[in-house]
């Protein structure tokens, strides 16, 4: 997809055209309500004037999320019938041009590895908006859609099955995409793991016949003496739930138990390439949660890398394991100024919030604020979720150890609790992705599968914080 922008229309290509529910009289008369309500999202193809009309709803209550699915579903029904070139009239929304192009960018990506037939890539877009806004519209687009491909990226990490991406191959790509990139990167395989102490993320990788690994990315461009922001994603190729099995149903959705993983590969990449000057380092543990002869059980007492003793009671509750050693190796070693880990990490979660929000907690208002904010602009909704010390005690096994599941009440609230623990007195914040990580079914402006949820959050926090 190539990019212009400009005040005057490119003649050829398709014309998009925007209007909110009071601009009704700019369309040809013979265009029904029923045909095109002008709601967000909705939209109307007349071949006469090779133009899409795209609905914004309520003028005042047009943001850059309206822009982002009317630009999104204008894009995806336009591929659909093979038009691949758009012109999109931005006119009095060049503020949201950012928006836009995120939704152009997201609208282009489907997973068709194995389909015999691919779609046609988006081609040129053209982007019209006043004279006087078009150097901040380019600024703006750009920057978006650089970090939409990025999305992008992380979305086509996820939706790779289980027998392809596996910690070893997830490593080998994260290390090709790295030096491609210029981003350094080193991989702990499981002789490494095994040296350092990695209790918990060496557990939950036993059941399986493919080693677990642990990627590190660096991006490393501010002063020396700066500590650094440690983003964390948990990578579990696919979870089984090991010997405290998953029912059969939905199982196969377990392929996107690597997005929290993913979407931090895919963040480190977007800083880069927007020439960040901070310095972030990513971890992305991961493993395959399988119940192999070796694997572990529940009952097992495991040493995480930071010392501290787990019972484990679910094999389930795998992804806290890989996250602790994690949050310990950073706040040990790396002695950063903030962590933040992403991980489809709680089914509960999903029930507290439903599928499109991801729950936010924090041991540190100010980074926890800086989150909620940095994901509202991407548009990545998420909401802040409690700490009380009754899910400590939930959590706080008969042995007087840490047990790493406290049970179906609060299931999200106990989990986080449980990562805070290993995060100690270093400012930290946890967004469970569980469900806004993928999509079961296409939506107006997305395809089926990965969402990438979390890349723009990681990413503006970064710039941010
Ligand atoms: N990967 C799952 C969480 C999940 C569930 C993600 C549904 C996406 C959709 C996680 O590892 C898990 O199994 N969590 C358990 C925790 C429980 C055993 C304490 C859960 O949510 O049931
Ligand atoms: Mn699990
Ligand atoms: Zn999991």
């Amino acid at each position: 997809m190539t990019l212009t922008f400009t005040s005057k229309a490119a003649a050829g290509s398709v014309q998009i055209r925007l209007l909110t529910t009071d601009q009704r009289t700019q369309l040809p008369a013979s265009v029904t309500e029923a045909e095109l309500s002008l709601q967000p999202g909705s939209r109307v193809f007349l071949h006469g004037e090779n133009t899409l009309f795209v609905g914004l709803g309520d003028r005042a209550k047009v943001t850059a999320d309206t822009l982002r699915l009317a630009a999104g579903a204008g894009a995806i029904a336009l591929k659909k019938t093979g038009r691949t070139d758009f012109t999109l009239h931005l006119g009095e929304w060049s503020a949201f041009a950012g928006a836009a192009m995120e939704g152009f960018v997201l609208a282009d990506y489907r997973y068709e590895d194995f389909k015999p037939k691919k779609t046609h890539p988006i081609g040129q877009v053209t982007v019209v908006v006043p004279t006087k806004e078009i150097a901040a519209a380019r600024k703006a687009g750009e920057r978006s859609a650089t970090i939409a491909r990025l999305t992008n990226l992380a979305r086509g990490i996820a939706n790779r099955p289980g027998n392809i991406v596996f910690p070893s191959t997830l490593a080998e790509e994260a290390e090709w995409h790295a030096k491609k990139f210029g981003v350094g990167c080193t991989v702990l395989d499981e002789k490494k793991l095994k040296a350092g102490k990695f209790g918990g993320i060496l557990a939950v990788g036993a059941g399986s016949a493919r080693p677990p690994r642990m990627i590190i990315l660096e991006h490393l461009e501010g002063p020396k003496s700066q500590p650094p922001l440690v983003l964390i994603g948990k990578a579990v190729t696919f979870d089984t739930g090991g010997i405290s099995i998953k029912q059969a149903a939905d199982m196969e959705k377990m392929i996107w138990d690597k997005s929290g993983g993913a979407a931090v590969i895919a963040a480190m990449f977007a800083l880069n390439q927007l020439g960040i000057k901070r310095n972030v380092i990513g971890l992305i543990p991961s493993a395959e949660n399988m119940p192999g002869s070796n694997a572990y059980r529940p009952g097992d007492i495991v040493t995480c890398y930071d010392g501290k003793h787990v019972e484990i009671v679910n094999t389930d509750a795998e992804g806290r394991m890989l996250l602790a050693d994690a949050i310990g190796y950073a706040r040990r070693v790396l002695k950063p100024a903030a962590i933040v880990d992403i991980a489809t990490l709680t089914g509960a979660c999903g029930v507290a919030l439903g599928d499109s929000v991801a729950g936010l907690w924090s041991n540190d208002e100010k980074l926890g604020d800086a989150v909620l904010a940095c994901s509202k602009e991407a548009g990545e909704r998420t909401w802040p979720m409690p700490h009380f010390p009754e899910y400590d005690e939930q959590i706080r096994s008969e042995m007087g150890l840490i047990k790493n599941s406290g049970g179906r009440m609060a299931g999200a609230c106990t989990a986080a609790a449980f990562l805070r623990t290993f995060a100690e007195k270093t400012p930290w914040a946890h967004i469970d992705i569980a469900y806004p990580a993928y999509r079961d079914k296409e939506s107006a402006a997305l395809a089926r599968g990965a969402t990438g949820f979390g890349v723009g959050t990681l990413v503006r926090l970064a710039e941010r914080f």
